[in-house]
């Protein structure tokens, strides 16, 4: 066995895929892809590896349909659970998804009982909720992938808009992952300087709005599934803090007790994640209208988890 750390990735499809590719060029760790597909992880697991010489990563890469090979993992993602199809919200995907993670997730976390979960299959915040429940898993080792890629939509469409590099741009967006995000234009900067400086409030409007239905826009381009570049790259930013202790400032989906006025429920909020996990939530001072919409936006994933 190798000392690298260890990931594993539940779910072998786009996501799934695409998170190892990220996983592993990247060289975080070695890799091991799991779905109930006979064949598919495997042959994904290879097809990779046999990239690594061209690209020069050292990571070993498995796939498997059952969990014996995941066991003592550092990193489990969870991403297996149907995609959505033109017209459908992340909501629908509820009844159908919320059994498979839940599985997914007591069967990774009684392999890897010391592992940290991060969750990407929809919809999202409640998802968080099955896999820490069927986990048994603490708050803290616990956490879903929503906030980094609607930020990361959000500042793609500015710096798009501003011809600047996408790099220079600092933003947060807050809330349940779903049409009522809240992104925070006054915490929007270009290296810096307040986003208004550039842009009038009217075409920031215009990007929040297109930011909220993002995904949405992916779906109807796409027509067969969901979007996944992005998503898995998300995901792999947390499962790089968390593995390397980065102690990085990002927006993810946290088990609040309390903070931002919100009780037992997930939902995107700005945290410190580091080896341990969710280290800490950061709890800004927000504007009322802010603040509202926050919990408006919690709101929604309070109705889907009490529906679970
Ligand atoms: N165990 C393991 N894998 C499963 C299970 C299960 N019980 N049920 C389904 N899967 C697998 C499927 O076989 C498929 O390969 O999950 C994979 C999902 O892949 P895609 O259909 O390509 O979906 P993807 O785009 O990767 O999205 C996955 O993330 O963003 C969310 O809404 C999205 O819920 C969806 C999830």
């Amino acid at each position: 066995m190798s000392a690298r750390p260890k990931i594993s990735i539940i779910g072998a499809g786009n996501i799934g895929a695409t998170a190892a590719h990220w996983a592993a060029s990247k060289e975080l760790g070695d890799v091991v892809l799991v779905d109930i597909a006979e064949g598919m992880p495997q042959g994904k697991a290879l097809d990779l590896f046999q990239a690594a010489p061209i690209e020069g990563f050292d990571a070993k890469l498995t796939g498997s349909n059952g969990y014996e090979e995941t066991a003592g993992s550092d990193v489990i993602i969870i991403t297996a659970g149907l995609p959505r199809k033109p017209g459908m919200s992340r909501d629908d995907l509820l009844a159908t998804n919320a059994k498979i993670v839940g599985d997914c997730a007591s069967k990774a976390a009684a392999q890897s009982p010391n592992a940290i979960i991060i969750v990407i299959s929809n919809p999202l915040d409640a998802m968080c909720t099955v896999a820490m429940r069927a986990s048994g898993f603490p708050k803290e080792r616990v956490v879903g992938m929503a906030g980094i890629l609607d930020t990361a939509r959000y500042r793609a469409f500015i710096a798009e808009a501003l011809n600047v590099s996408v790099e220079d741009i600092q933003a947060l967006v807050l809330g349940g992952h779903g049409d009522a995000m809240v992104p925070l234009p006054s915490y929007t900067s270009i290296s810096g300087i307040p986003v208004t400086h550039f842009m009038s409030q009217e075409k920031l409007d215009a990007i929040v709005d297109r930011t909220r239905k993002g995904g949405g826009e992916i779906v109807a381009l796409l027509k067969s599934g969901s979007a996944f570049y992005a998503p898995s790259a998300a995901g792999i930013q947390m499962a790089e803090a968390i593995l390397k202790d980065k102690q990085r400032i990002l927006p993810c989906a946290c088990y609040l007790e309390g903070e931002y006025g919100l009780e037992g429920i997930f939902v995107g909020v700005p945290c410190l994640l580091g080896r341990k996990g969710v280290e800490k939530v950061i709890e800004l001072k927000l504007s009322e209208k802010e603040l509202a919409e926050l919990h408006e936006s919690a709101a929604g994933v309070k109705e889907l988890v009490d529906k679970l």
